[in-house]
């Protein structure tokens, strides 16, 4: 199965077992705007758990905030973001496609790597045993020309980013000779900057109105709270503040299913700091993230850190945690260190003084930040992307299984009394009752129980419960693992400590502190 396929059957997965919608659907939908179904809101719910704990309950020093999504509009041009929070566009005019002009390049750099990977793996064949692939690549004139090319694409597009350079930008796109995907042409128009923030307006009266914004970051809301959160939790630097929330932007280019949404949720950290302790604090919390990420088992070999090229308006340094998806390395998390920048604005557009007294050096200072900030619906697609897995059994029989990590995992077991009858479904619901106000649990007594498993699988669920004719007899059950398809027989009193110790989430903190 290529990764083309295997990604158009995750999403028909996620739609036929209740994790994702397309947004309004029975209007066709609306672009890049999704809903979260029955089990897709349990495991979105499962991974800020995961998130929020890890920040708030594991670090004394980090607390949480809900700050609004309204926020005065002049928290906007203090932040940068109605100067300059902009996507460089540019549109096919033959296909009227609208693409991003920077994307466009990067793909063109990206086909670029693939050709010399292709030159590679040809000579791998032609010299067997004997390739020496480092003194290949080292050595190649064909390598050597692909990649000199590929760089001098590539320090021409970060220079233009760099000076916002919109010409030079569609230069390079037409002197690499880049063909629209749709119309095949390469009949551009000039590139221009496109603000991605919504705009809405307060108040009832239109005329009177005043135009405010959805945020585009939740970041912000933590800024303006700075001293709120500081003086109210008597909080001393280094000290962190996390927020879960919605955040907005109309993205031009809105793909790859719930990966670049215009409505999409962000678990933010800001981690202020005293000035030039910034670059010990950011390579602290790349490590410190990219374990977080590795606890849940998907294998070290699917993140990669990629160091940014081209530094947002607001950070000295900055790096991404990228995921291996079906589409390729792609971004869910970035580190940024902020420096002053965002309370430093704060203090100027405000007209109030944002600093904070360090009993230590006996100083006041406008702190430097560190900011740890991923989505949650990438998060969400990392796991399922992750988790699908389509198997041969032994037996012949095909299975879909989402191996999702247990403790977030939408549905901890399955309760299955194996027929209707004979007092086994009294006997479930008693187990059901049982575990319900500690796990989401399942009952389901229709079908075969292998039919069953098959739909515990294919949602995700660790353990199936299954109450027998036995069971009646010595008040044991059949406990069966989803991964191992293993079963074990357990007596009934040791269900709750059984499913506690499979779901718990204190493996995954406990590597976080390893
Ligand atoms: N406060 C910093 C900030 O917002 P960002 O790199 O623009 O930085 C942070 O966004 C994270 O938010 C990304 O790593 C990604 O996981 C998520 N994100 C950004 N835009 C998104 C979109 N359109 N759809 C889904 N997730 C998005």
């Amino acid at each position: 199965m290529t990764q083309e396929e295997l990604f158009k059957k995750l999403i028909a997965h996620s739609k036929e077992y209740g994790f994702i919608f397309p947004s309004s659907e029975i209007y066709d939908g609306l672009s890049a705007v999704y809903d979260y179904g029955q089990m897709g809101v349990e495991l979105k719910n499962n991974i800020k758990r995961y998130w929020w704990d890890s920040m708030v309950k594991l670090h004394p020093n980090i607390v949480g905030i809900d700050a609004a999504i309204f926020m005065h509009p002049r928290t906007w041009e203090a932040s940068g973001h109605v100067g300059a929070f902009n996507d460089p566009l540019i549109d096919n005019k033959d296909s009227k496609k609208r693409y991003r002009a920077d994307v466009l390049i990067e793909e063109h750099l990206a086909k670029l790597d693939e050709k010399i990977e292709k030159e590679v793996a040809k000579a791998r064949k032609r010299f067997g045993d004997s390739f020496d692939e480092k003194q290949y690549r080292a050595t190649s004139p064909r390598v050597a020309e692909i990649a000199a090319k590929r760089d001098e694409v590539h320090s021409r597009m970060v220079k233009a980013l760099n000076d916002s350079d919109l010409e030079e930008l569609r230069q390079i796109i037409v002197d690499a000779e880049v063909v629209c995907p749709i119309s095949g042409t390469r009949n551009w128009t000039e590139v221009r900057q496109f603000n991605l923030m919504f705009d809405t307006k307060i108040g009832s009266v239109a005329e009177g109105a005043n135009t405010i914004y959805l945020r585009p970051e939740t970041a912000q809301g933590i800024f303006v709270n700075f001293l709120n959160v500081q003086k109210t939790g008597r909080m001393k630097i280094p000290f962190g503040i996390a927020q879960i929330g919605k955040a907005f932007r109309n993205e031009i280019v809105a793909r790859q299913f719930i990966f670049r949404m215009r409505e999409f949720e962000q678990m933010e950290m800001q981690f202020f700091v005293r000035p030039g302790e910034e670059i010990k604090w950011y390579d602290h919390w790349k490590e410190l993230r990219m374990k977080w990420h590795r606890a849940l088992g998907f294998g070290d070999e699917k993140y990669r850190f990629h160091d940014h090229d081209k530094l947002a308006h607001y950070a000295n340094a900055a790096a991404d945690i990228e995921f291996n998806f079906p589409f390729g390395f792609k971004e869910v998390e970035g580190i940024h260190s902020r420096t002053d920048f965002d309370l430093g604005n704060h203090q100027k557009f405000s007209g109030k003084k944002i600093q904070y007294f360090d009993p230590e050096t006996g100083e006041s200072y406008v702190p430097y930040v560190v900011e740890t900030s991923i989505g949650v619906d990438r998060m969400v697609l990392q796991v399922l992307s992750a988790a699908y897995t389509e198997e041969k059994l032994d037996s012949g029989e095909e299975r879909t299984v989402l191996r999702i990590p247990p403790a977030i995992a939408p549905v901890k077991a399955a309760i299955l009394p194996l027929v209707k009858k004979d007092g086994l479904p009294e006997i479930a619901r008693q187990i059901v009752s049982a575990l319900k106000y500690d796990h989401i649990v399942q009952y389901d007594e229709k079908d075969s129980i292998g039919k069953r498993y098959r739909r515990q699988d294919a949602i995700g669920s660790p353990l199936c419960i299954t109450v027998d004719h036995e069971t009646v007899t010595d008040n044991t059950v059949t406990v069966r693992y989803r991964d191992s398809m293993e079963q074990q027989r357990i007596p009934v009193s040791e269900i709750p400590a059984v499913v506690a110790e499979t779901v718990s989430m204190k493996k995954l903190f406990a590597e976080l502190e390893a």
